[in-house]
């Protein structure tokens, strides 16, 4: 990033129970952890192990609350198929997508704790859905899920980044500096955990990319940050943003 990337935050929540309805002190903590997460000054960066000092990043990129929409609806759940995000079936259409994260907090279902649009897609359809069971700190929070990763994770996405598996066994993730891992990691995973892909490497497990447990995960590389540093330059696919 050569200037400062500030993305101001819209948040979107559809809620059919006052509990889905979450509060605004929930939508803060969530704020707050993606300030943390992108800016290395999460409690857990330390954690990082001696193995990955030299490429643990601060990615330098800041998120402001702008504004919280809410909506009611009779929507037990919502899908992975972006109806949230249309009026036409009862959802609220994204708030100046090219120059605002748009965050949806809703009910998902089938599992999914959130998704997001990669960068060069539709406006209409642009940014992240996130349940609302796995959103921030408090209220509705809920273990393993608690700290806030989902966002983190799905922020990473739509900022391009891949899983770090490649979505293939030994897949790539498009980041050298990342080790190739054999495939997704659940849980709290024990350290050092060993790859079987070409060089064995211990795999970073700790990433953001990953699928552990939010307290299992605390990291982004330096190679990640120039890759999602590269979408906010001119020409880039969210040149909107930044500088
Ligand atoms: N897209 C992933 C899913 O829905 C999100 C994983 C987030 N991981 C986490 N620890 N919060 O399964
Ligand atoms: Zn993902
Ligand atoms: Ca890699």
């Amino acid at each position: 990033v050569n200037g400062k990337v500030e993305i101001p935050v819209v948040v979107n929540v559809l809620y059919r129970t006052t509990a889905e309805n979450i509060s605004l002190t929930q939508i803060q903590s969530q704020i707050n952890v993606l300030n943390q997460d992108f800016n290395a000054t999460n409690s857990d960066f330390n954690k990082v192990p001696s193995l990955f000092s030299g490429v643990k990043a601060n990615v330098g990129i800041t998120f402001v609350l702008d504004q919280v929409i809410r909506k009611s609806t009779t929507k037990t759940s919502w899908g992975t198929t972006d109806t949230m995000k249309k009026t036409t079936y009862g959802g609220i259409a994204p708030t100046s997508p090219t120059t605002k994260l748009n965050l949806w907090v809703c009910t998902i279902g089938g599992g999914i704790l959130g998704y997001a649009q990669f960068p060069g897609g539709a406006s209409s359809t642009d940014g992240v859905a996130i349940d609302s069971k796995y959103v921030g700190l408090s209220g509705t929070a809920s273990a393993p899920y608690n700290l806030g990763r989902t966002a983190t994770h799905e922020v990473g996405h739509w900022m391009n980044l891949r899983h770090i598996w490649g979505d293939a066994n030994c897949g790539s993730d498009l980041v050298s500096d990342t080790p190739t891992h054999n495939d997704a990691n659940y849980g709290v995973p024990a350290y050092p955990h060993y790859s079987t892909c070409s060089g064995t490497p211990v795999e970073m497990t700790m990433n953001y990319m990953d699928y552990t447990d939010d307290n299992a995960m605390y990291m982004f590389s330096n190679g990640q940050k120039s890759r999602m540093s590269a979408i906010f330059v001119s020409g880039g696919a969210r040149s909107g943003f930044g500088i």
